[in-house]
């Protein structure tokens, strides 16, 4: 179990530092706040069971924390502490929600008592919380699935946030789903009946991007011979995803800083501003504070940008998510085997639940999709994995017993998409390249064998070549 978290909230140094030193003695986690200021930035940091708070200190009071406290950290139990002990107070703090009035000096065990039995109430009210929460599906968005921690912090955040214009960064490795969560704020914003208006700034040459964004007018340029909206009107009273925001060029950073401040665009070409109601919503996989440092990107946009930052956790760091997603990706994807695979056998998932993921969620539903359409029964098996997902596993398995795993992976890795391919050429061609006699031959329905050979690029041109004439 978790130990208790404290905060202790005392201007004077020696008696916080004594309390402080007592409850750790007697196990809780416990942090120290010389004021209220100071403690509203502790608790922003991270949630603490219990605040133990002095009463009357400079600057804010112990009243004025525990109004603060009371509505942001609903589960947070506030314990006051005064010399100047009145019934009065007592009473006040009380029905301002407080867990209890101690007046000092306060004898060790009575100081325990009360904190022990406020951090158990804490836990009970963040218990009830997140089951209430669960209950009116507070921590659910449709599409998006998890129940780690750090997923319903995001999704917490994604609520609150949709609903105003605030524009919203979101951080996180290749494959964690940014796109995914830029689709949810706009779904859950007043803008949803809007078309959601996306950019990938990497994928589209810089010269390119400006035209795109801010659209131009006739004769702006040769070849312009019409007028073009661009994106950013496009998205007016909508959401405008700017994905890759850090590949966006220095030049066109400062023009999208205006398009935020002053709300208006022009096109290129134009001598006429517009007025554009948009929000926007950025994507990044690198850490753009770093690139601000390195002057890759505008310190003021980058202020302009980061109001709300969403910051989406790799996959290797809330691995019980993993047989969670590896379940739904199975259900997404079992139709392409006819919905013959049912589940993914206890040694898959072990395989899954050990690999780093350097792709995250996408590279996980990748592995599952082409995972359903190898597997020859019912359950997905270790083999039906890919090499470098195994060999991981291999590894590691086999640093750890010292002997060879039972995977006997070749040091290069197996090459299953050749192999597979290799497999179904082979069929065809006995087939005589009649799909339906193929697919007999290698155990697999029609349709799952015509799903493969589209994937392996097998054009209907090529195939029809194989039919017989
Ligand atoms: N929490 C989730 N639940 C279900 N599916 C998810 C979740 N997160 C991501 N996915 C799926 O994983 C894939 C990758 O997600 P997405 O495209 O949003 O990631 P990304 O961070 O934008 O990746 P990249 O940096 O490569 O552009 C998508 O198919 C998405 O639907
Ligand atoms: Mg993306």
């Amino acid at each position: 179990m978790k130990k208790p978290s404290v905060l202790v909230v005392e201007d004077n140094d020696l008696e916080r530092q004594i309390t402080a030193e007592i409850l750790r003695e007697e196990g809780f986690a416990v942090e120290e706040a010389p004021g209220g200021k100071r403690a509203l930035e502790l608790l922003a940091l991270g949630s603490f069971d219990v605040v133990l708070t002095d009463l009357v200190m400079p600057g804010m009071s112990g009243e004025e924390l525990l109004a603060d406290i009371r509505p942001k950290y609903p589960a947070t139990q506030v314990v006051m502490v005064t010399a100047h002990g009145t019934i009065d107070s007592a009473v006040k703090a009380m029905k301002a929600g407080a867990f209890y009035y101690l007046t000092k000096p306060t004898d060790r065990e009575t100081l325990v008592m009360t904190a022990l039995k406020a951090a158990e109430l804490a836990n009970l009210q963040e218990e009830n919380l997140l089951l209430r929460s669960r209950l009116e599906g507070k921590l659910q968005i449709e599409g998006i699935v998890g129940q780690d921690p750090a997923i319903e912090e995001v999704i917490k955040i994604v609520r609150k946030v949709a609903p105003s214009n605030s524009t919203v960064l979101i951080q996180g490795e290749s494959g964690t789903g940014k796109e995914i969560i830029a689709r949810s704020i706009h779904k859950l914003s007043p803008r949803a009946s809007r078309p959601f208006v996306a950019i990938n700034c990497s994928a589209i040459p810089e010269n390119l991007i400006e035209n795109e964004l801010f659209g131009h007018e006739r004769g702006a340029f040769t070849g312009a011979t019409e007028r073009k909206i661009g994106l950013i009107e496009a998205a007016d009273k909508s959401t405008l995803f700017l994905d890759e925001i850090s590949d966006l060029g220095v030049g066109l950073q400062a023009k999208l800083l205006r398009v935020l401040q002053e709300k208006e665009v022009r096109r290129v070409g134009g001598n006429e501003s517009f007025h554009v109601d948009v929000r926007m919503v950025a994507a990044t996989n690198r850490n753009l504070a770093e690139e601000v440092a390195e002057q890759r990107f505008r310190e003021d946009l980058y202020y302009r940008v980061n109001v709300v930052t969403i910051t989406l956790p790799p996959l290797r760091s809330r691995r019980s998510d993993i047989p969670v997603l590896a379940n739904h990706f199975l259900a997404k994807y079992s139709h392409v085997a006819g919905g013959r695979v049912r589940e993914v056998s206890r040694e898959a998932m072990e395989v899954l639940l050990d690999y780093s993921w350097p792709g995250n969620i996408r590279q996980l539903e990748s592995a599952v999709e082409r995972a359903v359409l190898l597997c020859d029964g019912d359950r997905i098996m270790p083999r039906d994995l890919p090499a470098e997902v195994l060999s991981k596993k291999a590894l590691t398995r086999n640093a750890e017993r010292g002997r060879p795993d039972r995977f006997e992976i070749p040091p290069e890795g197996i090459n299953f998409d050749n192999l597979e391919r290799d497999l179904i050429m082979q069929a065809m061609e006995k087939a005589d390249g009649v799909i339906a006699k193929a697919a007999k031959m290698l155990g697999m329905s029609y349709r799952t064998l015509q799903y493969r050979l589209e994937k392996f690029g097998v054009k209907k041109g090529e195939s029809r070549g194989l039919e017989p004439k």
